[in-house]
This record gives structure tokens, sequence and C-alpha cells, in this order.
């Protein structure tokens, strides 16, 4: 399909098979288009948006901090911030979920990836000022007059002040992290040792790398926890069938790593949600590097190709009933087929914390589910498809604590 992204003249590939060939072919269909082009002026050449010529070493550089090994770690520090979370929680009290869940995933990543000792008030304005670059981002992108975005409009004030303010806190994270020596065995840690010549990174470097993983790391989580929690609330079989897997499995305790397979439905129901809302995925964009063709398509050097996991995943061939919530539609299939569900892309550029996702959503639901049910206030609308960009908008729920049944039986909850 041909459309315009802004200005800009680009392709959307829509079949699977198809978005499967445009992810292997990362030589050929390049890291670009317009959204990465605004993405490289706040994240550099971090490994989200470097060309693919530099792609491997950077992606071996960072990948051992998401190795299987780190898993059992990172899930303990994904457990003690659920705790932290939900301690003060109140019976009956309004839940900000989108906020609540964006201060659980920015804890997580930060304690996982950078400090474990970390207490996180200067990582937390660091994040607003990402949200802020990201937001401008977006709006910027989609806005078909670009000479608007040099005038001195609050928004494009606001954009300008957001990035400063990244760059400025970014760099007093990390020498924060090089004086105190923390980051020990971590993406942290990567960063800042001698390569295997002896070379370190420069400051730069370090910088587009830390911006990397927090702009690609924290909202995304969120966003899917957020939508998890819409979907369980508004799906009251569900809902029961997970507070039930969730005494069954847990009876009481906080979810662990080793409980993951035996949280089936919880497990499925995390896969459903980023089948319906594959976050800040609307459409994501390669340039060709070189002259190529795609389905018999001839694509000159410096073409705009995309591709919509949102499209891919409300297909009707693919997904009967596409826009229901069906979790149980995971239940006989071991792995799609390739390019049929893609929230994490593919290929060389592949998600590089795919299993690190699937950990902390799925710890995340059974231990909150555990204890407390999230009901739906009435009276709100949640708008269902703009916000695939973002987290629900407004998305306030009401907190009921429960009193698990130790055998998974029928759950109760205070009226
Ligand atoms: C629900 C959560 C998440 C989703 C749906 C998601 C989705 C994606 C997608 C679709 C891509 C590929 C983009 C493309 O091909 O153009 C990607 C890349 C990436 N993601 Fe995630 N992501 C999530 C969470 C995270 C987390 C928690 C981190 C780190 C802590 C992270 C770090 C990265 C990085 C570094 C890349 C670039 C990989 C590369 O190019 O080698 N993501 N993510």
């Amino acid at each position: 399909m041909r459309i315009r992204l802004g200005t800009h003249p680009a392709y959307v590939v829509c079949h699977p098979t198809l978005v499967h060939q445009l992810l292997i072919a990362d030589r050929s269909f390049d890291k670009g288009g317009p959204i990465y082009d605004k993405l490289r002026e706040v994240a550099g050449n971090g490994v989200g948006t470097c060309p693919a010529a530099v792609h491997r070493r950077q992606r071996r550089l960072v990948q051992p901090a998401f190795h299987r090994d780190r898993m059992p770690g990172h899930a303990q520090v994904m457990g003690q911030e659920v705790a932290a979370l939900t301690s003060s929680w109140q019976h009956g009290q309004i839940l900000d979920v989108p906020d609540a869940m964006h201060r659980l995933t920015t804890a997580v990543v930060v304690r996982c990836l950078f400090d474990p000792d970390t207490d996180t008030p200067g990582v937390l304005a660091l994040q607003s000022s990402i949200d802020a670059v990201v937001a401008g981002i977006t709006r910027r992108m989609t806005w078909p007059l670009p000479l608007i975005h040099q005038l001195p409009t609050p928004a494009n004030r606001r954009y300008a002040r957001a990035r400063l303010q990244v760059r400025h806190l970014t760099d007093g994270l990390i020498s924060h992290l090089r004086s105190t020596g923390a980051g020990h065995d971590n993406l942290m840690s990567l960063l800042l040792a001698p390569d295997t010549d002896g070379a370190f990174l420069s400051d730069t470097e370090v910088h587009d790398q830390v911006v990397t993983f927090l702009v690609a790391g924290v909202g995304s989580t969120a966003i899917t926890l957020s939508w998890a929690w819409h979907l369980i609330g508004t799906h009251p079989d569900i809902q029961t069938r997970l507070h039930a897997e969730a005494d069954a499995v847990l009876a009481g305790r906080p979810a662990q790593l080793t409980d993951l397979n035996t949280l089936e439905l919880t497990g499925r129901i995390v896969t459903e949600t980023l089948r319906l809302y594959p976050p800040d995925s609307l459409l994501l964009t390669r340039t060709t590097s070189t002259d190529t063709e795609l389905g018999g398509h001839p694509l000159p050097t410096g073409t705009t190709v995309a591709f919509s996991p949102y499209q891919l995943h409300r297909r009707a061939d693919i997904y009967p009933d596409p826009d229901r919530f069906a979790p149980d539609r995971w239940k006989d299939i071991d792995k799609p087929p390739p390019g049929t569900w893609v929230p994490f892309g593919g290929g060389p550029r592949k998600c590089i914390a795919d299993t690190f996702v699937r950990i902390q959503a799925t710890l995340a639901l059974a231990t909150v589910a555990a204890r407390w049910q999230l009901r739906p206030v009435p009276g709100q609308t949640i708008r269902p498809v703009g916000q695939t960009v973002r987290a629900p908008h407004r998305l306030a729920m009401r907190l009921h604590r429960r009193r698990p049944t130790p055998h998974g039986g029928e759950t109760d909850s205070r009226a």
C-alpha cells in the first residue's frame, strides 16, 4: 500500500510473508525512515537506531545483559518492585493504571540494567523528559509541514527543552554510575568496560545507549500492562480464571521465575494483549540501502518501507474475530507462523528484551491478581485505536483487596 508519512511517501507491507522477508533482510532494508530519523535526534546511533553496518557489533556488546543466566536476578528485582508498588495500595482506591505501571517499569529497567541500588527520583525525572521527547517525535513525524517545526510554538519549545533535559539528566546519571562504580554485572558495566582491544566507548556512545534503553524499555511494557488490566477488567470470565490460576499456582506468595510455565493463562493474556495492542508500533519503518524488490515490486535505494504490527494482528484471515480479546486462541499455538505475531519485530533487529518483557508482564499480572482485583470505573470510555501508540488514555480502575482461596476455587472480594 502506498501512503504518505507526513510529507514522506512510503510503502506499507501488509502480508506476513513479505513482512518476514523485510525483517530478516536488514542489509537491504536498513533502519531508517521518518520515525528513526527523528529518534536519532535523541538516541543518536544506539543499538536501536544504528545502521546495519555497525549493528552486529553493538548488539553483541549489550546482548549479555539479557542472557538467560541473568533472568533469575531480573525476576527477583521485578518481584521486589511489584511488592513496593502495591504496598501503598488501599482497598477501594482509584488507581491511575498507566501511571502506576509506568513507575513499575521505570524502576525495573533502571534497577535491572543500570543500578540495582538506585533510588529513582532522578531517573523518574529523566523518564518524564524522555516521554515528552517521544510525544514530540510522534507529533513531528505526522505533521505534514516540516517548516512549522522551526517556529517557536509552545509545542516546539517544550520539545527543545525536553531534549536538552534528556541530555543533561542522562549525563548526570552516567557520571553518578561511573563515580559510584554502580552497574556491576549489568548493562551499565558492559557499556563502561573496555572491549577486547582495550578501547572504551566514548561518552556520547554510552549516552546514546542509555537513552536507547530508556526510550525503548520503559513505556512499551507499561503500555502492555495497562492494556492488559483494562482487558482483564472488562472480561469478567477471564478475570475469574486469572484469579483462580494465581491462587492455585502462587498460594499467596509472589510469582517467581519458576512459576512462568505454570502460569499458562496469564502468559496467554500477555500474548493476546500484545496482539491487540502492540505498543508504539502502529508503523515501523525501514529504508532501502540498495536497489531491491519486495513481492515483485522494485524499490529504489532510499525508499521508505513500513509495516504495522497492529494491522497484521487484526487480519481476520489470520485471527478469526480479530477484535475479540480471546487469550485461549493461543492454547494450541506453539509458534505463530512468521510475520503473523510481531509485537517485538523480528530478524536481527528483533527486540532485545522480548523474554525480559514476557517474564515481567506475566509475573506482575499474576502477583497483583493474587491479592488485588482491578475493576473498571463506570462511565469511562477507553479509546480503542489511536492508543496503540500510547497507553490507554486516562485509565482509572478501582482496587479491591481479594481474599484468595488456597486451591484456586471460586475467588472472593470484599464488596
Ligand atoms: C512490551 C514491551 C516491548 C515491546 C512491544 C517492544 C517492541 C520492540 C520492537 C517492535 C522492536 C523492533 C523495532 C523495529 O524493528 O523497528 C524493539 C527493539 C528494541 N527494543 Fe523493545 N519492546 C519492548 C520492551 C523493551 C524493553 C523492556 C527493552 C529494554 C529494557 C527494549 C529494548 C529494545 C532495544 C534495545 C531494541 C533495538 C534492538 C536492535 O535493533 O537490535 N524493548 N522493541
